[in-house]
């Protein structure tokens, strides 16, 4: 059976339509429409898709068992885990319609359709244009009531905390409108909170500029599980750490509700009026690019590093400056205990006209928890040598011959010579998890010096 679907993006001029997407068996064909190819608007359906290079020549990508959709469209289905409030509010949703979508791509097409719209970056996805023309004159939604909020907070909670079913999804409907998808283990929301120092939890539903006099900024609010108690602090923690080192970050804030601990990044896909600015992330472009790409074990740091540079002669994305990123982001990663720096937590930011890597996101150090105790999650294939000289090795890839390499390295060791009394120092983080991740630490600065 063919599926159909269309695709608009926001822009300063208004909403315009990309153009239409079918999805057969065996492929995924997406075509530009006439109106957005003569808008001239360079921002298309992805970096590699861009209609400067497809133009009236439809984007066919043949399906393999990982990608249902163009990679693209991927981000938009809702990760299997438990903590996925999205996938469950919307399961919910489709299993009390008359006729439920059968389990698999059936119901993933569905929820698609339910909430493929303001997401991370700039593509919506709509059943048809009379949709699409209702979601976009739709009115602004009010601030949700003190008491509403507070339910809410209250069946977050509760589901997360509990292995029940609290939430109910009118109730979040109603406040927040359809919740996109933001992938991930973490639980999290996108939504606008008060653009204020101190934050304690008051939010709107995301693309609210102002709401009482106050401005409001556009948000993904990340909400720590029983089963990565810690996280929320060592993220902040480790934020904070590139932060000092000059690397390009977002603001942040925290509170907890209810004993209930929340993390809120500022969203960098989204301009100062609220206008989206494409994102589309590494494993989506190597996909796009590669169709032996099926995830993050198919490529190693090494090709990181030169796929970058092959990208940079397609998508004006200077190469020199993105290389050299990616591999201080590597050393630094090494260095924290991130070892999940894979390639979803690593976008770029910008269409093919004016690309860049995003700035840095989700750096936990992810180490601290048993289950995610590697080293890297995208491979580093070992030739002789210690890790240091592996890593070292690798920069070369990045632009960096040894010396420069090797100075990346140590400026990252320099700068994480206290993180491990930091980490000890963190509240709210069990102090099991201080003492695997600093022990973690320890025998691993040997390794990297
Ligand atoms: N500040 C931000 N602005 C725009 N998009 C963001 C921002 N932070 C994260 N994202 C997007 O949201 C997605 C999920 O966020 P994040 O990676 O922080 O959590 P997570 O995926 O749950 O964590 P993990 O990778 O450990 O599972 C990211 O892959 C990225 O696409
Ligand atoms: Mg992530």
């Amino acid at each position: 059976m063919d599926r159909h679907a269309v695709i608009w993006t926001k822009t300063a001029a208004g909403p315009i339509k990309m153009g239409d997407l079918v999805v057969t068996d065996i492929d995924a064909r997406f075509a530009y429409g006439e109106a957005f190819l003569e808008s001239g608007n360079p921002d298309g359906l992805s970096l590699l898709t861009s209609p400067k290079i497809y133009g009236r020549e439809a984007v066919v990508f043949r399906l393999r068992p990982s990608f249902p959709l163009h990679p693209r469209l991927m981000q938009f289905i809702p990760g299997h885990g438990r903590n996925n409030i999205q996938r469950r509010l919307y399961t919910k949703a489709l299993e009390r319609r008359p006729q439920p979508p059968s389990p698999g791509f059936d119901t993933d097409w569905e929820i698609l359709m339910l909430a493929g719209r303001n997401g991370i970056g700039h593509i919506d996805v709509f059943r048809d244009d009379v949709v699409a023309g209702e979601w976009y004159e739709r009115p602004a939604k009010e601030k949700p009531s003190n008491t509403d909020r507070s339910a809410f907070w209250k069946a977050i909670r509760e589901d997360i905390s509990e292995d029940m079913e609290a939430i109910n999804p009118d109730q979040i409907a109603q406040l927040l409108g359809p919740t996109p998808s933001a992938g991930g283990m973490i639980p999290k929301l996108l939504v606008a909170i008060p653009d204020e120092t101190n934050w304690t939890g008051e939010f709107a539903a995301a693309g609210t500029r102002r709401s009482n006099s106050k401005p409001y900024v556009d948000v993904l609010l990340k909400i720590e599980p029983r089963e990565y108690e810690g996280v929320v602090a060592l993220e902040s923690l480790c934020i904070e750490l590139h932060r000092e080192l000059g690397f390009e970050v977002p603001r942040i804030w925290r509170t907890s509700i209810d004993g209930m601990r929340l993390l809120a990044v500022e969203r960098f896909d989204r301009d100062k009026n609220g206008l989206p600015i494409p994102m589309e992330s590494f494993y989506s472009v190597f996909a796009t690019g590669d169709t032996a790409f099926n995830g993050n074990e198919d490529t190693d740091i090494e090709e990181v590093g030169q796929r970058l540079e092959k990208l940079s002669t397609v998508v004006n994305l200077n190469q020199k400056v993105a290389r050299r990123e990616v591999y201080r982001r590597f050393c630094l990663a090494f260095c924290t205990g991130n070892g999940d720096m894979h390639l979803e937590n690593l976008s770029f930011l910008g269409g093919p006209n004016k690309t860049r890597v995003a700035p840095v996101y989700d750096p936990s150090p992810m180490r601290a928890w048993p289950q995610h105790n590697v080293r890297s999650s995208i491979p580093i294939i070992f030739a002789d040598g210690s890790l240091r000289e592996n890593i070292l090795r690798v920069g070369a890839a990045f632009g960096l011959p040894y010396p420069e390499a090797a100075s990346a390295l140590d400026e990252m060791l320099e700068a994480t010579k206290t993180y491990a009394q930091r980490v000890m120092d963190a509240e709210a983080v069990p102090e099991e998890r201080k003492r695997n991740l600093t022990a973690i630490l320890e025998k691993e600065r040997l390794n990297l010096t």
